[in-house]
Parts: C-alpha cells; sequence; structure tokens
C-alpha cells in the first residue's frame, strides 16, 4: 500500500555529467577541457587538491555501474557527452575511440531497460574555444551547433531524450561574476553576453534537432531558485523578488520555453547600456524554436529584500546592486553545504510550470543533498545509513506528487546523483549519491540506504 502513488511510466533515476565520473581526462584522443585546463594551473583550487582526472572512473567501469543503477530502481539515467571527447579539440575530426565508446554506454543502457537521457554541456568548453574567450565568442555557438548536430546524427536513433544544456546560468555566474570557475572574471558585460550566446546556441541547437526530424524530444535543463520576498506585503520587497527571479531564473526559462525575454531584464539590460551583441535574425531563432520538454533542477530558493546595502561598484554594475539577499530566520538548513531546504520550493516551481510555462512536459531533472563526512555513517555491514537522504527525497517527493495530482505534467523525478561524484571545485567534499564510492579502496562502489530505499519507491511507482 502506497501513500503517494505516481503516474504510470514515471522515470525515476538520477543526472550526471561526463567530467564529473568519467575520470583519466586525457586518453583515447579526449581532448582538454576548461576544467582540465584550469586545475593545470591552480590545483589548489580545488578541495584537497582533487582534479577532473580523478573523477569517479565511470569510462572504465560504466558495465559494473550500470548494474548498480539497476539495483537502485533506475529506469533512466542522464548523462553527458563531453564535447572534448567526442571532437578533440571542439570542431574537426570525430574521435572514434569515443564514438565506440558512447555507442557502447547508450546500447549497454537500454540492453539493461535503463532509458539514455544526454545533455550536451555541462561546464565543458573544450580549450581550444576557452582561449578565444568561450562563450564570449560567436563562434563558440556555430562549433556547438556543429557539435550538436553530430551527436544527434550519431544517437539520436536510441537517445530520444536531448538536452542542450546543463544549468547555462552557472558558466555565467561562476565564470563572469563571482568568481567560482576559470575564468574567474567579475563582468557584468560578459556575463549577459555569455548567457546570451548560450541561449542562442540552445535555440540553434533545437532548430537542427527539430530539422532532423528524429523521433524524440529535446529540452534544456535549468536550476530554478524560486524567489520569495522578505515580506509579501512590502512592494519593495516584491520587486526585488520579481527582478531576482528575471535575472537568475526566467532569463533562461522565458526564451527556452516561451521565445522571449523578460522586460524587466532587459529594461535594466538596456538602461546599463550593456545589450550583447545580437545578429538580425538571432531573434527570430529564439522565437521560433523553442523546447519540447524542460529540465527542472532543485536545490534551494533564494530570499530576497529591498536593496538596504549600500552598493559598492568596485566592479562595476553587478545583479546585487538590485536586491539584497535575504536570510530568513529560522529556515531549515543543509549543515554540510549552507544552503536552505526548502520542500514546498519544488512544488512552486512546478505549478509556475503549469500556470505560467503553458504546462510544457517537465521532469526533476536534479535535487538531492550534499553531506559531508559520510563515511561516519557506513555501519558493521558496510552500508552507509543515509536516512537523512531518504527524508529529503521523499519530502520533496511529496510535493512533487501534489503538483501532479494538481495538473503538472511532470514526468519523472532524477536525483543529483547515482555515484557520489567529483564536483567541481569541491570535489569529492559533499557526497550526493545512492551509491558510495570509496576513494581510499580503488574507487569501490557500495548502495547506500536511500539507494535500497529508491528501489522500493521506483518498484512501487510510489511509497
Ligand atoms: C548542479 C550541477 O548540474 C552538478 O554539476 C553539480 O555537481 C550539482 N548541482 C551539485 O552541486
Amino acid at each position: 500500500m502506497v501513500n503517494y502513488q505516481f503516474p504510470e511510466n514515471f522515470w525515476w533515476g538520477s543526472a550526471a555529467s561526463g567530467p564529473q565520473t568519467e575520470g583519466k581526462f586525457e586518453g583515447d584522443g579526449k581532448g582538454q577541457n576548461v576544467m582540465d585546463y584550469w586545475y593545470t594551473i591552480e590545483p589548489e583550487k580545488f578541495f584537497n587538491n582533487v582534479g577532473p582526472d580523478n573523477a569517479s572512473r565511470f569510462y572504465q567501469t560504466y558495465k559494473e555501474d550500470i548494474q548498480l543503477m539497476k539495483e537502485t530502481g533506475h529506469n533512466s539515467y542522464r548523462h553527458s557527452i563531453q564535447w572534448s571527447r567526442l571532437i578533440q579539440n571542439g570542431v574537426g575530426e570525430v574521435n572514434q575511440v569515443a564514438v565506440d565508446y558512447y555507442n557502447d554506454l547508450i546500447n549497454e543502457m537500454i540492453a539493461n531497460d535503463i532509458e539514455p537521457f544526454m545533455n550536451l554541456y555541462h561546464f565543458d568548453m573544450p580549450m581550444p574555444f576557452q582561449e578565444k574567450g568561450g562563450w564570449l565568442n560567436r563562434e563558440t555557438v556555430d562549433a556547438y551547433v556543429n557539435y550538436a548536430k553530430t551527436c544527434f546524427e550519431l544517437f539520436g536513433d536510441r537517445v530520444k531524450k536531448w538536452f542542450t544544456h546543463n544549468e547555462p546560468i552557472v558558466p555565467v555566474e561562476a565564470g563572469y561574476l563571482y568568481q567560482f570557475h576559470y575564468p574567474n572574471e567579475i563582468n557584468l558585460k560578459h556575463a549577459i553576453q555569455v548567457g546570451y550566446h548560450e541561449m542562442l546556441a540552445s535555440a540553434m541547437a533545437v532548430k537542427v534537432y527539430h530539422e532532423l526530424n528524429l523521433d524524440g524530444q529535446i529540452g534544456i535543463i535549468l536550476n530554478l531558485t524560486p524567489s520569495y520576498p522578505r515580506d509579501e506585503n512590502n512592494p519593495e520587497d516584491v520587486k526585488a523578488a520579481v527582478i531576482a527571479d528575471a535575472m537568475f531564473n526566467r532569463s533562461f526559462l522565458d526564451p527556452s520555453v516561451k521565445g522571449t525575454f523578460p522586460t524587466e531584464l532587459v529594461d535594466i539590460i538596456k538602461e546599463l547600456d550593456m545589450m550583447p551583441e545580437i545578429k538580425d535574425g538571432d531573434l527570430d531563432i529564439i522565437q521560433n524554436n523553442t523546447i519540447d520538454l524542460l529540465g527542472i533542477n532543485y536545490y534551494q530558493p533564494r530570499r530576497v529584500k529591498a536593496k538596504e546595502t549600500p552598493i559598492n561598484h568596485e566592479h562595476g554594475p553587478m545583479p546585487e546592486d538590485y536586491f539584497d539577499n535575504y536570510e530568513m530566520p529560522g529556515r531549515k538548513m543543509n549543515p554540510h553545504r549552507g544552503w536552505e531546504i526548502y520542500e514546498k520550493g519544488i512544488y512552486d516551481i512546478l505549478t509556475n510550470v503549469r500556470e505560467n510555462y503553458g504546462n510544457i512536459p517537465c521532469f526533476i531533472s536534479e535535487n538531492g543533498m550534499g553531506v559531508e563526512g559520510e563515511e561516519k555513517f557506513r555501519n558493521a555491514e558496510g552500508i552507509i545509513e543515509d536516512d537523512y537522504r531518504i527524508e529529503f527525497v521523499s519530502e520533496h517527493l511529496k510535493y512533487v506528487h501534489q503538483a501532479i495530482q494538481e495538473g503538472t505534467n511532470c514526468l519523472g523525478y532524477h536525483m543529483w546523483t547515482c555515484m557520489d561524484n567529483w564536483s567541481w571545485t569541491n570535489a569529492y567534499k559533499n557526497r550526493y549519491g545512492f551509491i558510495s564510492v570509496n576513494l581510499d579502496k580503488n574507487w569501490e562502489r557500495s548502495i547506500k540506504n536511500s539507494g535500497r530505499w529508491f528501489k522500493q519507491v521506483s518498484d512501487n511507482n510510489g511509497f
């Protein structure tokens, strides 16, 4: 007897990316990407100096890992093709070793009844393009679209769910505003151009995909952070929340689903005289090539209030000139990541998608809990008792269920992530998986309590 029954054929699974799982960054013809490069010049920026060459070895162990996916109830799994693995320099000759690898991986998933979801870009700019400015440079857009087309032609007969980007706002924020990722700039004008080119590239890839008439769907994966005002009755707080939402959510959500950019955002950009370079015809491409399927990553909300702290213009204008972030007293926190846990946020996003985005088919493409020092929860049988993760996932799933009951077209739930993996500058600091990876024991895998629980949820299509 289950209390929360999900619709038939619901997608149960998890998500990961090529750069975070495959390891062995050079070899078998793989070219260098921006993360690989950054690690060679500033290894100290990575937790415990562990870089992308020490990802979780999926490249070597994917067959065994797929068996573990089955044991944890996966009927679908998201991976990403590494652009610099498939095409060493980002443009030109296709690497046959990579084609064979991705073919084997896709075939192996399908043979095990796990539907492959493929993402094309997960923060992994090929270095020859990064050297020319990465997403700042229009040439990158054309090269990306060629790469996307190559992927559709090679694998589109079997991969039916494609995604143009994962969290396209991350390269914008991390690379050009808040200095989390290379090139570590603080430059709003560049940030805007990067975001615009990513969006244009996405629409162009959607166009190419649809023109190929393949039997499948294409979408984008966005991390959405519902924006809540400190005081709903204070119009200045509400206005601040609307602007933060336009900047951090609607900047990609609106063009992806509706083909238009939010006017609140465009007005600010015009006022700052920071309009990106837009070529004739670009806006028509964005307008006419919207997505079929929306992936939603949800971790935490954003709480804002009207601007109170003085604006610091040392680095030029910043998004925070328009609002202050606000720490709501008594909010529930993940002690490990400094992120708020607000389960109802997932329901608010799904409701917003139903009411304001034409109820487009969507799914939760990431949700999860990063925890430090999970080894201490390993019991005598060697199993990590991560019951906090079971609670985290089930509390979110209850809200997903409610949104579906009310009519949201939500087709699945993928957790981040399947196996503990390498997470950018945090490396292995926070563990997210259903399955632990023991770095001291030759990357040995073992299913956590949450993985066993998830299998039951998937088998029962509910809990
Ligand atoms: C979002 C990203 O897609 C992924 O790369 C990252 O590791 C997780 N969230 C956890 O922070």
